[in-house]
């Protein structure tokens, strides 16, 4: 494996993602990981990353006593080539200037560019530069603004780059890491057959003869989850699908359709009216969640004590849930709903969690080899309370049923032109103002419908989708002829921050 030692960057996952898309299995452990929990993984590289700090900070984070001792090739990016750089006996500065950008390297060579041709346009974001070289390295690459650029010491392994290589910024630093893969010796063959097989096998080892209960949302984490539990335990699991009323038009046919077929032991439950019942009058945004929280952990527990009793609770988490590095970013609390975190105690199970190695990318692509529908698996993200947050301020079945007829033109809308894949996801909201308006001679007096569609990468900032007026016309178009409660349709141009993405 290749050991990512976390210094703070918002990079360090992309660096991870990087090497596992080319077929490496690699870890981010937190700067300061003691040698032994790194010895743990088998590294054969070490990336030390970048981070904010400058290594004259006081509090300048550094690797644990002996990691640089290891006989492996070691890469430093950014703050970590400059660590590389001061430990070993150079110096580092102040640069007169900050360079953030892109930047054209005026030349390059060495081992970690081997192979690579033409130009080569690297990403920085730094203010502190090596002024001098530490005896034994050699400068490989160059810019204008930057003469120590990269570095090798070829009888160490030790290695660095000024810039990202990581970000998509630096188009040919996947090459870049492939060369870092192969000094290093790593074998490249974390593919998803290779990773299904593992984790089929890991699962059963954990699970043996016990029985497996799980929480199927409908999106592409539990239903893979489910699909991959079905082929390890077969109908020792049992997939819980609740539909607590709040489901988009087709969506529970649609995840019964996907899931039954390839085995998975599926039970469906109609708890519409409980969950309708609970929120009869509510109107504010975060009562209405945590009802829907409280109310589905009350029908899941019912329905693990009908169909239990259960050894094992399987969940969907993923590795940038739990990855051990400074940062922590929110990326868990946003799933609360679904932790299932609040079941009592006489129904404490053993957990699951076969992907806790996995990013999103590679479920998905497990999830492709598991034969999930494209619908399902390449699917935008829906929150767990679901359209009770998209309808604003109390829910009806009415109000319900206008913003899944308006969602679902939408939502095919996208798919008719072309514009799913390019949302990170999109949504309409049904919102409680009523405005004049005029349809054939008569006038109307209706609800007003939004559409708000968001790029991210994580979700934690996104900016609106820029869709084309025409798209939006017909959006707009449509959605008044077909919905008639509806004569207003208008669009969410407002990033994250400030909005976030839904509107409660
Ligand atoms: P916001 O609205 O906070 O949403 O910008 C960020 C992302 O999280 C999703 N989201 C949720 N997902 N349970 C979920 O499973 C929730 O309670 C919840 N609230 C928001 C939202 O759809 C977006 O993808």
């Amino acid at each position: 494996s290749v050991v990512i030692l976390d210094f703070g960057s918002q990079f360090t996952r992309l660096i991870a993602r990087r090497f596992r898309e080319l077929g490496a299995y690699s870890v981010i452990l937190p700067g300061s990981a003691p040698l032994e929990r790194i010895l743990r993984e088998k590294p054969q590289g070490i990336v030390l990353s970048g981070g904010p700090s400058s290594v004259y900070d006081e509090a300048a984070p550094k690797p644990a006593p002996g990691v640089l001792d290891l006989d492996i090739p070691v890469l430093g990016v950014c703050y970590g080539m400059q660590y590389l750089a001061q430990q070993a006996g150079g110096d580092v500065k102040r640069a007169g200037k900050r360079e953030y950008g892109k930047a054209d390297l005026t030349q390059y060579g060495g081992q970690l560019f081997e192979g690579i041709q033409g130009e080569f346009v690297a990403w920085m974001s730094h203010s502190d530069s090596v002024t001098q070289l530490p005896a034994g390295y050699e400068v490989v690459a160059q810019t204008e603004d930057t003469p120590v650029t990269a570095i090798e010491n070829r009888e160490t392994r030790r290695y660095g780059v000024q810039f990202h290589p990581e970000v998509v910024h630096t188009p040919k630093g996947g090459q870049l890491l492939a060369n870092f893969l192969e000094i290093c010796g790593v074998t490249r063959d974390w593919t998803a057959e290779h990773i299904i097989d593992e984790l089929v096998s890991d699962v059963q080892a954990q699970v043996g003869d016990g029985r497996v209960l799980l929480a199927i949302s409908g999106g592409v984490d539990s239903s893979t989850l489910g699909l991959l539990l079905a082929k390890a335990v077969g109908e020792k699991l049992t997939a819980v699908f609740i539909d607590h009323g709040l489901l988009r038009l087709g969506e529970r046919e649609q995840v019964e359709a996907a899931l039954k077929p390839l085995g998975v032991n599926l039970v469906t439950v109609d708890a519409r009216a409980e969950f309708m019942a609970a929120l009869d009058g509510v109107s504010d945004p975060e009562q209405k969640r945590k009802i829907i929280g409280r109310e589905f952990i009350r029908a899941f527990e019912r329905e693990a004590r009908a169909y239990g009793p259960f050894d094992f609770l399987a969940q969907g988490t993923l590795y940038p849930d739990v990855i051990e590095s400074a940062g922590g970013e929110g990326a868990a609390n946003i799933k609360s709903h679904h932790n299932v975190g609040g079941l009592p105690d006489d129904l404490a199970f053993k957990l699951v969690e076969p992907f806790r190695t996995l990013f999103k990318d590679e479920v998905r692509e497990i999830a492709r080899l598991l034969g999930l529908p494209d619908h399902i698996r390449m699917r935008h993200p829906f929150p767990g309370p679901g359209l009770a947050i998209r309808c604003l301020g109390a829910i009806s079945e009415e109000k319900l049923d206008i913003l899944r007829r308006v969602d679902d033109i939408f939502i095919s809308g996208l798919r008719e032109f072309s514009l799913y894949d390019g949302c990170s996801q999109a949504l309409a909201i049904l919102t409680p103002i009523q405005s004049v308006g005029v349809m054939g001679d008569e006038r109307t007096y209706s609800y007003t419908a939004a559409l708000r569609a968001v790029t991210t990468d994580d979700f934690m900032t996104a900016e609106w989708a820029r869709l084309p007026y025409e798209f939006l016309a017909t959006m707009s178009n449509r959605i008044v002829n077909q919905v008639h409660e509806i004569n207003r349709v208008v669009y969410d141009i407002t990033g994250k921050p400030p909005a976030t993405i839904e509107w409660e």
